[in-house]
């Protein structure tokens, strides 16, 4: 197995005037290519700290953070947001889709970020995507117009565009029902499947059943790592 990512000896605080927060205190985890893998724990445990350190928003206090065999701990904004548009995708439990751009436009919007050119390949490439997460009718819509399954739907094209390695969900199905929820985490496992590795924040034990192998966090610390062995069958 290829390690995709690895923390080492991984902290995070956060410092709010003269009061230090701690968040993550000390984790060591690796996450082999094509891994589902299911964050779980309490309100505050670190969860989205941590995924926001694997997705390179934010640089760690202390330790390392090897992403594709390099070192991103201590690299510039600048580097960071290449290393993102090159290996990373992101999902969030609120979309975050821009309510005045279309569907197409919405997916589009990580090639502008990485400064390329749109044009009709690109247009076609995200056309594609529209069409895989079965918004092929819907390319002129904007967010308003769409359901919460639809939106988080576009969110997951989108986060296809830059072709990632990895993808990051914060809580991916935190606003959805349950029937949508399956949708979302079936279209999850297809990419999985395909090879895509996959992080996923999530509340629900339900929702961690889809996942490979579930890691609890404690109060910043790894609680427990295990293989999922009642994997849910798509
Ligand atoms: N930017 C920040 N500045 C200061 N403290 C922060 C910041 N972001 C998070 N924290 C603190 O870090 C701790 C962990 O927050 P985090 O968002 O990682 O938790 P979480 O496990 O994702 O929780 P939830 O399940 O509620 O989303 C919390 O105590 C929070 O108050
Ligand atoms: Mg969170």
């Amino acid at each position: 197995m290829t390690v995709m990512a690895q923390v080492i000896d991984l902290y995070k605080n956060y410092y709010l005037g003269s009061v230090v927060v701690e968040v993550l205190k000390g984790l060591n985890l690796s996450f082999d290519e094509g891994d589902f893998v299911a964050l779980m724990g309490p309100s505050g445990s670190g969860k989205s700290t941590l995924l926001n350190l694997l997705g390179c928003l934010d640089r760690p206090t202390r330790g390392q953070y090897i992403l594709g065999g390099r070192d991103v701990s201590t690299l510039s904004d600048d580097a960071l947001s290449q290393i993102r548009s090159k290996y990373l995708g992101f999902i969030f439990q609120s979309y975050n889709l821009l309510p005045q751009y279309t569907v197409i436009e919405n997916i589009e919007v990580p090639l502008l970020y990485q400064g390329v050119r749109l044009n009709d390949k690109t247009r076609r490439r995200c056309i594609e995507l529209a069409e895989m997460v079965g918004l092929g009718d819907r390319l002129d819509h904007r967010p308003m117009q769409l359901s919460g399954g639809q939106q988080q739907r576009v969110a997951i094209a989108r986060s296809l565009v830059n072709d990632p390695h990895v993808i990051l969900a914060d809580e991916p199905t935190g606003n959805l029902d349950s029937k949508t929820s399956d949708e979302i985490m079936r279209m999850l496992r297809r990419l999985n499947d395909s090879g895509k590795t996959i992080i996923m924040v999530t509340h629900e034990n339900d929702i961690a059943q889809w996942a490979r192998r579930i890691i609890r966090l404690r109060d910043g610390r790894v609680e427990s790592d295990v293989r999922n062995d009642t994997l849910v069958v798509a």
